[in-house]
């Protein structure tokens, strides 16, 4: 398959092209949604195929032994991350969001404090105040356009009222790949707090070549502590299928979670299933390797159109494809370079202020997308910031 070819998304009841005008005032006509964090690219052929064997069988009824599933789970997490996971430790869930929600009712209660390192994805906040959770934002480093962590600061930030810690890693936005240095620091952080942590690592497979993941279980001594989320849905563009994999080693953390799953009369669809398995393969994985390295190009030819438009710097992603640009060179107020992107360029983006504190000055933008489609983008952002070159 070709990541360059163009496919119209328009009608097919996709947020992300069907809801930027209503959203943004953006027309899908003449416009280009670079917001929602999902690809142009169709999945590979693994998956279309597992899809067309269901469809051609023909009865959708409900699902049972998924062992072949967790296997497959198990498979990748131990060849991609070199990570053991015991088949039993493995939750399915109706995606990440709702893995994050499930992880708020299973280990805090309402009025209970939970962390996190801002500007971070949107949704965990949202879940976090809908829930009745008291959200407490730690504000990382803009050090020269790279995030460092500020744990210093975060002691002292600390009430005692905390319970929990959602860690991104790797980060969304700005795509830092956390160090094992770092990740150590985070844990003893939680420690010294006595926070539940929850690691989202939905975008670990999405790492730029000649940077390496390493998974929050391999830092020592917080297993008791540690819960990590990880899904197929953003590594391969099935994230209409809403199924996200919870794991949990702790066997007490493991029953309190299953307790709430219970309680709540969670089980899966089967067409997740059948995705998800089909994606962790070894065709999956070649996919993978062909898509990171189409999408490293694409951020470099992003990032070197757009750090050429004086006062706009795009951060150099170590991961994910979701490009964050600081506008904050240009002098201007948000509502401008917002106004210039979305009525001047034609582009849909998400939001820096929706990402919590410290995140006003920028915009985000999706470069998961054929070439042709990145290049457009940066001509019309050089137009519409013609008057600075
Ligand atoms: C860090 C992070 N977690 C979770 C999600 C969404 O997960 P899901 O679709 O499984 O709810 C996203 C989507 O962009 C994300 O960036």
């Amino acid at each position: 398959m070709s990541f360059d070819e163009i496919i119209d998304r328009r009608g097919s009841h996709c947020v992300k092209w069907d809801m930027m005008e209503k959203i943004y005032g953006v027309s899908a006509d003449d416009g280009i949604a670079m917001w929602v964090a999902d690809m142009e690219f169709r999945p590979p052929q693994c998956i279309q195929d597992a899809v067309q064997g269901m469809v051609d069988h023909g009865i959708y009824g409900y699902f049972g032994d998924d062992s072949e599933y967790r296997a497959a789970i198990c498979w990748w997490m131990e060849t991609r991350h070199g990570w053991h996971v015991d088949p039993d430790w493995i939750f399915t869930t109706h995606g990440l969001v709702n893995g994050t929600a499930m992880c708020l009712d299973a280990f805090t209660k309402e009025g209970d404090g939970v962390v996190l390192f801002t500007p971070v994805y949107h949704a965990f906040a949202k879940v976090i105040r809908a829930s009745n959770r008291q959200l407490v934002e730690c504000e990382m480093i803009n050090a020269n356009g790279r995030y460092e962590l500020d744990i210093d600061a975060w002691d002292a930030q600390m009430t005692g009222n905390e319970r929990m810690l959602v860690l991104c890693s790797p980060h969304n936005p700005g795509g830092r790949v956390w160090t094992k240095g770092e990740l150590s620091a985070i844990a003893a952080f939680a420690k010294r707090h006595d926070l539940v942590i929850v690691s989202d690592e939905i975008h670990h497979d999405l790492v730029m070549p000649g940077n390496t993941h390493t998974p929050m279980s391999m830092i020592d001594g917080i297993t008791d502590r540690l819960v990590v989320m990880t899904a197929t849905t953003k590594t391969f563009n099935i994230a209409g299928s809403h199924v996200g994999n919870v794991i949990i080693e702790d066997p007490d953390l493991r029953a309190r979670f299953n307790a709430r799953m219970m309680a709540l009369g969670m089980s899966p669809n089967s067409f997740g299933l059948f995705m998800a398995t089909a994606a962790y393969s070894p065709a999956g994985a070649a996919w993978v390797d062909d898509l990171t390295a189409y999408l490293a190009e694409n951020a470099r030819i992003f990032d070197e159109g757009i750090n050429a438009i004086p006062g706009l710097h795009s951060m150099a992603l170590e991961s994910t494809y979701l490009a964050w640009v600081d506008f904050a060179g240009t002098g201007m107020e948000m509502a401008e370079f917002t106004r210039r992107t979305e009525q001047g360029a034609r582009i849909a983006i998400n939001h820096g202020p929706t990402f919590g504190k410290g995140a006003d000055s920028f915009l985000r933008f999706n470069i998961a997308a054929p070439r042709s489609v990145v290049e457009d983008a940066v001509d019309r952002m050089q137009v519409a910031f013609r008057d600075l070159q």
